[in-house]
């Protein structure tokens, strides 16, 4: 049976990629943010997960505004780093796990979450730095990726309690998969920022901590953080935090830190990174509509 041993959420600020790619990660601007993944680097050696859900946003690369899914779910078996204005980032292609992701996109649209399904797609910096921030440099990515995209970009993005109730869908998803697999889910984007208008650069370091905080333990008051409350005190770009929402409602009723990092600023950024894990293992139940039990249901 697969299942979900971690969840890990994580900054995706495109600067990094740049640092990362050009040999600049020892200069010292750049170290604190990236000293920070350490821990996290060594964890996942030991831990050596096979399977990531990698929740992101697309930043008009894959996606424009003719078609702004609310959540889309990769389905096929690769995904070639996009080309953001300078050139694709020389790191490597992402291999997806088509039959996980296919087995996710059923039980979740039986579950009654509507997803959008991606055969091909290029995967942008909301995908790309944060892969490179937790293995650093390789010649192939040693983890397989469902992409899970999430419109943040366009108003309105979905709710924070529908991204936590997306999760512990996710959470039943994974656990009625036949095969041993080590499941992880990550949250990116945020923390904290604006990078426009007359508050660019705005940066909550209180708040974000505090929403740091409450990612622990067994409270679920984020789902219930209007969207006006991100905008508020963390900028046009905090609501990229609702995202963390989909890595935190699959671990159940009371999660455990193991690593927790923020440093200010990187870029207009607050950076914010966190490794989880489950404390009593439960998988959240959900409503299953009569006729609808994904797990009982055979495929098409
Ligand atoms: C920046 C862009 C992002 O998409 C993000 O999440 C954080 C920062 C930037 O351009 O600095
Ligand atoms: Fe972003």
């Amino acid at each position: 049976m697969a299942r979900i041993t971690h969840c890990i959420a994580c900054s995706h600020i495109p600067v990094l990629g740049y640092a990362f790619d050009h040999g600049k990660e020892g200069e010292a601007y750049f170290k604190p943010a990236f000293d920070g993944f350490e821990w996290t680097r060594r964890f996942l050696a030991d831990e050596k997960p096979d399977v990531i859900v990698l929740v992101y946003n697309d930043h008009a690369s894959a996606f424009d505004m003719k078609i702004i899914p609310t959540f889309a779910i990769g389905c096929g078996d690769v995904y070639h780093p996009a080309d953001e204005g300078f050139g694709a980032r020389p790191v490597p292609p992402v291999e997806g796990h088509a039959d996980l992701a296919w087995h996710i996109a059923q039980s979740l649209i039986l579950d009654e979450f509507d997803m959008t399904i991606i055969n091909e797609m290029e995967v942008d910096h909301g995908l790309t730095v944060p892969l490179s921030m937790m293995y650093g440099h390789v010649d192939t990515w040693p983890v397989r990726v469902i992409p899970l995209a999430v419109n943040v970009v366009t108003y309105p993005p979905p709710s924070g309690n529908r991204c936590w109730a997306l999760d512990e869908a996710i959470a039943r998803a994974v656990a009625s998969f036949p095969e041993d697999l080590k499941v992880q889910v990550w949250g990116t984007g945020g923390m904290s920022h604006q990078l426009q208008g007359p508050r660019a650069g705005l940066i909550n370091r209180a708040w974000d901590n505090r929403f740091l905080g409450r990612l622990t333990g067994d409270t679920q008051e984020l789902r219930h953080i209007p969207h006006i409350e991100y905008l508020r005190e963390t900028g046009s770009e905090g609501i990229e935090m609702v995202m963390w929402l989909i890595m935190r409602g699959a671990l159940g009723t009371r999660t455990r830190a193991l690593h927790r990092h923020y440093h200010v600023p990187v870029s207009n950024t607050a950076l914010g990174h966190l490794v989880l894990e489950p404390v009593d293992g439960t998988i959240p139940p959900g409503p299953t509509p009569a006729g609808n039990d994904a797990t009982a249901q055979a495929p098409i």
